[in-house]
């Protein structure tokens, strides 16, 4: 089942340009992406209302996007603007939009009940709008159920073995960190520090640490306020004062994850890296195309662990000791699952 009332990362705003469309199943519904000529965005159901041809083989042409089997034209509400050949246009013609909202670089959809969208609610994203930020943008389509993704980011301790030839370091440093995990109810916050640490080599690269430093890696999950993952790590000169807020002396590595369902078992996954190391160092760029090849080998096993759930729909999961945020997380989603069910029966 999936959480409907919810803001999900549909797309990236330079995904969609002026004048064009494209479709993208969220939540097992096919919708259309398109953007106007002036600029303004839209997602309507993927399916023209005369004989169910897909909006997105169309054209966008000024304000309307036309189906391409007989030319019946739709504005960015949904309302059926124009059918060749008759005055005469049925409301049964229009089809259904969904709200969006644009914010920060993305393209945030809602696929619940449109009198509850508030994108006042949605999360910020800071770091996308500021120059001394550098930040790039991935999309991947991941072939594991959604929630699979969220326990992923949720919990660092597969950092050691899924990203031993990557991110992993040594793995005394990650058993010996010191975590703490925040539930209110609302919002899951892990916070691992690893105190008085060696950096790894792309850390005093980023960095330029000459001694040990304080680490640090934080992930916060909101989803009432979009169903995105902000994980923020990185490092400062060891005693400086990084755990009490002070990081103006060191480097902070932010991946934001849009994880968005497409179906039950495929997911969007919809990520940034952002980081404020010195763009002329170029070492923005070196973090960037490492952290890309970090998330191919998470995307190769949240996909092995989909296709053994599939072989085995009938065995639950074993907890473990590493699971504390992970559980929070569920509690919450199935909390908000739950009040999305009585809503929907009230
Ligand atoms: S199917 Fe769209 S106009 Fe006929
Ligand atoms: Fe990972």
């Amino acid at each position: 089942m999936f959480l409907r009332n919810m803001w999900y990362v549909a797309a990236f705003s330079t995904d969609v340009q002026p004048g064009k469309c494209f479709g993208r199943r969220f939540l097992n519904e096919p919708v259309v992406l398109f953007r106007t000529a002036s600029g303004r965005i839209s997602a309507l159901m993927d399916r023209c209302s005369h004989r169910a041809m897909p909006l997105s083989e169309g054209h966008v042409d000024g304000e309307i996007i036309r189906c391409p089997y007989h030319g019946v034209e739709f504005a960015t509400t949904g309302t059926c603007a124009r059918i060749p050949g008759q005055d005469r246009i049925p409301a049964a013609a229009n089809v259904r939009s969904y709200p969006v909202h644009e914010k920060d670089g993305f393209i945030w959809i809602w696929m619940g009940d449109s009198e509850l969208a508030d994108p006042g609610q949605i999360l910020d994203n800071p770091e996308h709008r500021d120059p001394a930020w550098s930040w790039r943008p991935y999309t991947m389509h991941v072939k594991a159920d959604w929630q699979l993704l969220v326990d992923n980011i949720l919990d660092l301790t597969h950092i050691v073995y899924i990203h031993a030839n990557t991110i992993g370091g040594s793995p005394q440093t990650h058993f010996d960190a010191n975590v703490s995990i925040a539930f209110d109810g609302n919002k899951v916050t892990l916070l691992r520090k690893m105190p008085d640490s060696v950096p790894p080599r792309t850390y005093i690269a980023a960095g330029g640490f000459k001694g040990k430093v304080d680490r640090w890696q934080q992930v916060e999950y909101e989803p009432r306020h979009g169903n995105i993952l902000r994980v923020n790590a990185g490092a400062c000169d060891a005693g400086t004062g990084a755990y009490e807020g002070r990081r103006d002396n060191g480097f902070v590595l932010l991946n934001v994850h849009g994880v968005t369902p497409e179906t039950e078992t495929t997911t969007h996954y919809i990520w940034t890296i952002c980081t404020n190391a010195p763009r002329e160092t170029g070492v923005p760029e070196l973090l960037f195309d490492q952290f890309y090849e970090t998330i191919c080998e998470d995307e190769r096993a949240l996909e092995a662990q989909q296709r053994r759930l599939s072989d085995t729909p009938d065995l639950g999961f074993v907890g473990i000791a590493s699971d504390g945020a992970v559980n929070r997380a569920r509690i919450l989603v199935n909390n908000l699952k739950k009040a999305e069910a009585e809503t929907a029966v009230a």
